[in-house]
């Protein structure tokens, strides 16, 4: 029987034939992005791993069109982006918010300032509705006590809550994270995991992390993408819900998708049978198998491009 859990989430992004090339400064072109396909469902938290110049960040801001893909489409809460003129890309950002490394706030405006930025930026608030939403916004990320500090005042951790309060100003559907913790140490990111888990969970924002660190996407991530050079090498649940990663990540693709579905607990053994056994010290019985009983879980393929 399904459970209301077990419905599947719609996709709240989906990116179809996707391609991004970019022209070298000698002449030629790189081809950052390859044809990539991708469906992101609503409420999830996606995570994007690969090495360095693997394409991530270049996918990621593809979802919000800070890159313009050469060919393929991207659609983002029913709305297809790339089909968008400029007035109308510049009201659907407005559902996408974004956050950085190097959390790149306003260095000369207060915290307040900069979580106001965008909302002055679009207008439609009265100064008393817009500081409300400021206000609510700084709560959300626990900062309420410092909307009147600058930047230079503050640590790592909470110059990026500013800017997570900032990129949840105007009640996006979407956050998207490139590199958030690569700049914090071990402690303020497991805080700012916590605090993006939560958002995630009391929002339903719909979260998509890029990190190389293993350990941050399994500590918050749902599902997650191997990218390699310009391209999806897998995806997959962490969970194994996709009945992909069972025996401890064995069917995975990739280095990287080893490594990371190693980090769960195998699933566990069935219970034992609830029938008697022999008395201790018997000798045990050895009956043969039936034809099949021992052999693996069929290995399901699964496509390239998820
Ligand atoms: N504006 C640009 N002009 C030319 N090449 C670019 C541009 N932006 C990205 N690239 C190239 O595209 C490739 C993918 O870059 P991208 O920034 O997406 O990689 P990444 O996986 O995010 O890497 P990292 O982990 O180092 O951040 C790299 O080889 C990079 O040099
Ligand atoms: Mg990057």
């Amino acid at each position: 029987m399904t459970t209301p859990d077990q419905v599947p989430r719609a996709p709240l992004i989906q990116i179809r034939g996707a391609s991004k090339t970019f022209a070298l400064p000698k002449g030629g072109q790189f081809h950052a992005v390859k044809n990539v396909s991708l469906e992101i469902r609503e409420g999830e938290i996606f995570g994007l791993i690969g090495k360095s110049g693997a394409g991530k960040s270049t996918l990621l801001r593809l979802i919000n069109l800070l890159e313009q893909p050469d060919s393929g489409s991207v659609t983002v809460d029913g709305r297809e982006l790339t089909a968008l003129g400029k007035r109308e890309l510049r009201e659907a950002r407005q559902n996408i918010g974004m956050i950085f490394q190097q959390f790149n706030l306003l260095q000369n405006a207060s915290v307040f300032d900069n979580v106001a930025f965008p909302l002055r930026i679009h207008g439609g608030r009265t100064g008393a509705q817009l500081a409300a939403r400021v206000r609510d916004c700084l709560e959300l990320v626990e900062l309420g006590g410092k909307a009147d500090s600058y930047p230079a005042q503050l640590s790592g951790g909470q110059k990026q809550r500013v800017a997570i309060a900032r990129a949840l100003a105007s009640g996006p559907a979407v956050l998207l994270c490139d590199e958030p913790t690569s700049a914090l140490d071990a402690e303020t990111t497991r805080a700012l995991l916590a605090t993006l888990k939560d958002i995630n969970h009391r929002l339903g924002v719909t979260i998509v992390i890029v990190s190389h660190e293993l350990s941050v996407l399994d500590a918050i991530c749902d599902r997650v993408a191997v990218i390699e050079d310009g391209a999806i090498a897998e995806a997959f649940a962490l969970d194994g819900s996709d009945k992909d990663n069972d025996n401890g990540g064995a069917l995975r693709k990739t280095a990287l998708g080893r490594e990371l579905a190693s980090l769960r607990p195998a699933a566990p053994l069935p219970a034992p049978s609830p029938l008697p056994g022999p008395p201790a010290g018997a000798p045990r019985p050895v009956h043969a198998q039936p034809a099949g009983a021992a052999s693996p879980a069929p290995i399901r393929t699964e496509a390239a491009h998820a």
